[in-house]
C-alpha cells in the first residue's frame, strides 16, 4: 500500500513564503543638539562618528557603515512629555560577556552616568540609560551567554509568560559579587531570584522625562530648530 503521490498544499496554492529578510541596521533620530547626541553615544556606546557636522551625524560601532543617525531638521520641537508619548523606548546595546557588561556599568557611574531601570529580564539583564533627548538605551548581556538557549527561554518558558519584565536589581551589588569571585551563572540566576533587589523599586519601566530640566538649563531650546525659511538654515557649509 502506497500513499497517494499528490503535490502538497503549497505547491498547488502556491504562496509567497517569508521573504529573505533584511538585516535591522540603524535607527535615526531627529534632534536639536547633534553635539550633545554625538559625545553622549560615543561616551556610553563607542559610537563615533563617521560623518559630523551641524545638521546631522551618522555614528557607528561596528564594521556597519552607520547604526544610529542624529537629523537637526528645521522645526525641530522640544517633545511634550517624552516618556509617556508613542514610538520609539529605547535601542539597545549588547556586550558578549558578562565583565564586559558591569565593568561598562562601573566606568559610565565613574563618569556620572547611571541607569535610570535595571532589570533582570530572564533573557538578558538590561541597564536602561537615557540619551541627551531622553531616549532609552538599553545595554543588555545575554543571560544563558547564547541566543540560541535565550530565544528557547523566551518561546517556551512559564517565568517568561508570567513575566515579562522581571526583578529589579541594584548593579552595584551584581559588581560586588563578580569582585568577590562569583561567577557569571551564579550571579545571573541570584539575581533572577531577587537576592540583588535595589533598597528603592521603580513601579514600571517609564524613563525619566528629561526635558523639563534640560529646557530650564537651555530655555533657546523651546524655539525649537529654526525653520526653512530661517537665515543660515540652508547654508551648505553648516559652519
Ligand atoms: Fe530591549
Amino acid at each position: 500500500m502506497s500513499l497517494p503521490n499528490s503535490p502538497s498544499p503549497y505547491s498547488r496554492n502556491p504562496k509567497q513564503r517569508p521573504i529573505t529578510p533584511p538585516q535591522l541596521h540603524h535607527a535615526t533620530f531627529m534632534t536639536m543638539d547633534v553635539d550633545a547626541m554625538v559625545s553622549w553615544y560615543e561616551l556610553v556606546c563607542g559610537l563615533q562618528p563617521v560623518y559630523y557636522a551641524e545638521h546631522a551625524a551618522w555614528l557607528t560601532n561596528d564594521e556597519a557603515n552607520h547604526r544610529i543617525a542624529l537629523l537637526r531638521l528645521p522645526g525641530t520641537k522640544p517633545p511634550v512629555d517624552k516618556p509617556h508619548t508613542a514610538g520609539l523606548h529605547h535601542t539597545a546595546f549588547e556586550y558578549a560577556t558578562f565583565d564586559q557588561w558591569i565593568d561598562n556599568y562601573a566606568r559610565l557611574r565613574d563618569e556620572g552616568i547611571l541607569p535610570a531601570v535595571c532589570l533582570h529580564h530572564g533573557m538578558t539583564m538590561s541597564l536602561y540609560y537615557t540619551d541627551p533627548d531622553g531616549n532609552g538605551v538599553e545595554i543588555q548581556v545575554d543571560a544563558w551567554g547564547d541566543w540560541i538557549i535565550s530565544k528557547e527561554w523566551m518561546w517556551a518558558s512559564q517565568e517568561f509568560a508570567e513575566d515579562q519584565l522581571g526583578p529589579q536589581f541594584d548593579p552595584e551589588k551584581l559588581l560586588e559579587a563578580r569582585n568577590r569571585g562569583d561567577d557569571f551563572q551564579t550571579i545571573q540566576k541570584d539575581t533572577y531570584n531577587g537576592k540583588y533587589t535595589p533598597a528603592e523599586q521603580k513601579r514600571d519601566v517609564t524613563l525619566p522625562d528629561v526635558w523639563p530640566a534640560r529646557l530650564e538649563a537651555q530655555p533657546e531650546l523651546s524655539n525649537g530648530v529654526p525653520g526653512p525659511d530661517a537665515e543660515g538654515v540652508l547654508d551648505p557649509t553648516f559652519d
